[in-house]
């Protein structure tokens, strides 16, 4: 029987809790024995305290005590812990806390309503503790004590890096604690093998090898309903707005942020403005409202809005930040437009997730468990993606490689291959 824990790591997306559902009540399913690890991969550094150490978790159905989870009877399952992570802190109504335990076994209950929730319930965080050797055989360790041989992990480019570093390392983590007599001869036996498998979680849509990233269609359905009401506002006031929004080094969601719900000019870290200097180049354009009226200034011409969004991570060609309040400054010392500006922020990343933020969270998650019991030493870890629609699986490393190609060429200046290791034929 597999022993599948599921953990979010990096910064939260919606749809997180989807996954982590689909993976417990998959896992379930699948005839697995599931626990979640609560602060991401500092959760599995810092494992149970001995004196929380649950050993005796006892899946219960009408009181009867179940030893494998019968799928025609999941219905009625009531797993012992069930509500015990609703609030984060514990099941108040049977006094049992999460104090001092980061790995807990969960089941069908635990996850109930999970894919309607926002951010990850069951904790994340940036971990400098398993970007260390010791970390990272602490964690193994922690894995070890409770039995479990699989992990899920969703988070973004960073996350998943760490888990294929884990799963390479695996080896030489059980032969350290097998040296140091932390474990037994039969555990290191038995946990030869790390079965990892990777979920994509962040709101930039940023990783390769996938169409989109959990999180992303709720965070730009976000920015467009930011748009629409600024729209009226602006409208109102005959004003110009400057909006930032969330994008460390891809552009997605400006882009996609202009083409949903309307901008002037858009700066995205991938393709900086080519006007030299660029603020020729914006101006021009805010100010062009049909090619053949390029003489006249958009204001006479009755338009009554102007939206400009700049992605965070935006910056000219010679990789200077671009700053809204410097565009702002731009607009009205040179156009003339009385201009505000508004920085989206973390709205566009919390709340609940939109609806397809459940459905595709929720079939990677179930591919996910596949994925994980079809897993040999021989096979790469995986990433789960989307590719035209249907759910794929990607080797994870080749997936981050191409991701980290992308930052690398903007790095270098290299626009032109920065754009084409993004999906060619949008970015057209
Ligand atoms: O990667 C997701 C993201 O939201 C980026 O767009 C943003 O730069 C970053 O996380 C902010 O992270 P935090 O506020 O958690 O430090």
């Amino acid at each position: 029987k597999m022993k599948l824990a599921v953990l979010t790591s990096g910064g939260d997306s919606a749809g997180m809790n989807a996954v982590v559902r689909a993976v417990v009540k998959g896992g379930i399913l699948k005839g697995c024995e599931t626990w979640i690890v609560r602060e991401g991969y500092e959760g599995l550094v810092r494992g149970n305290s001995e004196a929380h150490h649950v050993k005796n978790f006892v899946p219960t159905l009408a009181g009867h005590v179940v030893t494998d989870a019968d799928p025609s009877l999941i219905h009625n399952l009531r797993f012992g812990d069930g509500e015990l992570l609703r609030d984060g802190t514990g099941d108040h109504q049977s006094g049992r806390s999460l104090k001092g335990r980061y790995i807990v076994r969960v089941g069908w209950d635990d996850v109930r309503g999970w894919f309607a929730e926002g951010g990850t319930l069951i904790g994340t965080a940036r971990s400098k503790a398993f970007r260390t050797p010791e970390g990272r055989l602490a964690a193994a360790y922690n894995l070890i004590k409770e039995g479990i041989d699989a992990l899920a992990v969703c988070g973004g480019d960073g996350s998943l890096t760490g888990a294929d570093v884990f799963r390479s390392e695996w080896p030489k983590l059980i032969a350290d604690l097998r040296a140091q007599g932390k474990i037994t001869e039969d555990q290191a036996a038995k946990h030869g093998h790390l079965r990892i498998v990777g979920l994509v979680g962040s709101i930039d849509n940023d990783m390769s090898m996938t169409d989109l990233t959990i999180g992303a269609p709720t965070a730009l359905h976000r920015i467009c309903e930011a748009i629409d009401n600024i729209n009226s506002t602006a409208a109102s006031h005959s004003r110009a707005f400057v909006l930032e929004v969330m994008g460390r080094h891809c552009g997605w969601l400006a882009l996609l942020a202009g083409v949903s719900a309307g901008a002037d000019f858009i700066f995205i870290p991938e393709r900086p403005p080519h006007g030299d200097p660029w603020e020729d180049e914006m101006c021009e354009a805010i100010q062009r409202v049909a090619t053949f009226h390029l003489s006249l200034e958009h204001r006479a011409m009755g338009k009554r809005k102007t939206i400009v969004i700049v992605a965070e991570g935006a910056h000219d060609a010679s990789l200077q930040p671009i700053r809204a309040d410097y565009v702002k400054d731009v607009l009205t010392e040179r156009l003339g437009l009385d201009t505000r500006v508004t920085t989206l922020g973390h709205t566009q990343r919390g709340g609940r997730p939109c609806a397809f933020d459940r459905i595709m969270p929720t079939l990677q998650g179930l591919e996910a468990v596949n994925a994980l019991l079809e897993a040999t030493p021989e096979t790469p870890s995986f990433m789960i993606g989307m590719c035209e629609n249907k759910i794929t699986r990607v080797p994870l490393m080749e997936a981050v490689a191409m991701t980290r190609a992308v930052a690398d060429a903007i790095s270098a200046k290299d626009f032109t291959t920065a754009m084409s290791l993004r999906d060619p034929e949008f970015c057209e």
